[in-house]
């Protein structure tokens, strides 16, 4: 973990170099995130005070509000967007939503100029739902049953989200989520499209914005720059 930590550190420089005074970044959410923060903001606080960041939950709200950055409204488009994810695949393409903040992090990372994701090395696969990772899938309350019936002729194994002593888990919009088992995604974009179709889905939790930039954080302290521009 304190590898991790220094690889996020050396991250945080190189992010640091292209936050400039105005910039207004998406925060995305997780613990990857909050510790990139936390190292981030000193540095680029040291060059200025007019940053401000659009947080995609309550979560990294507050560790923005103890690091010291400002918060500010979404007002339809951020420059940079900061996030995490729980799987990478070779194309970039990312499932995400594994703390429930998908939908304000897809509706952020929509609007972004430009996309970074941090990411530690463990969480890289040829395929996304590779060793069994599920697709978190945000529904509608009403729709808890009719989108398990059909997340399952898609293929999908659902099963809802619960807080640990059985309550139904509920999103910062209401929602449950499903987590859905799928085989591995030879295709993500037409997965993601099909799910997103479900009457009563809010949001997926596969991610396939391009142009982006994922930073992978090796259990040595170094880190790798991936891109792609499709
Ligand atoms: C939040 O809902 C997620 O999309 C996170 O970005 C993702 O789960 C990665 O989180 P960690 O950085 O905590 O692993």
């Amino acid at each position: 973990m304190d590898r991790l930590r220094d690889a996020l550190k050396g991250v945080a420089k190189e992010l640091a170099k292209s936050i400039h005074p105005g910039t207004v970044l998406g925060l995305g959410s997780g613990s990857t995130v909050a510790t990139l923060l936390e190292e981030l903001s000193p540095l680029v606080l040291a060059k200025t005070k007019t940053v401000a960041g659009v947080p995609t939950s309550t979560q990294i709200e507050m560790v923005a509000t103890r690091c010291g950055i400002e918060l500010a409204p979404f007002k339809g488009g951020v420059d940079l967007v900061l996030d995490g994810a729980d799987q990478v695949d070779q194309g970039l393409n990312l499932i995400k939503g594994g703390g429930g903040a998908l939908l304000k992090e897809k509706v952020v990372m929509g609007s972004a100029r430009s996309t970074v994701i941090v990411a530690a090395e463990n969480k890289f696969v040829r395929r996304l739902c590779d060793n069994g990772v599920r697709v978190p899938v945000e529904v509608f309350p009403m729709a808890r049953e009719s989108a398990k019936v059909r997340l399952s002729m898609l293929g999908g194994v659902p099963e809802e989200r619960l807080m640990p002593k059985g309550y139904p888990y509920f999103t910062e919009n209401g929602n449950i989520i499903l987590d859905t088992l799928f085989e591995p995604a030879d295709n993500p974009r037409d997965l993601e499209v099909r799910i997103k179709s479900t009457p009563g889905v809010a949001e997926v939790g596969i991610f396939t914005f391009k142009p982006i930039t994922v930073y992978k954080l090796g259990t040595d302290g170094s880190f790798e720059v991936l891109k792609t521009h499709d």
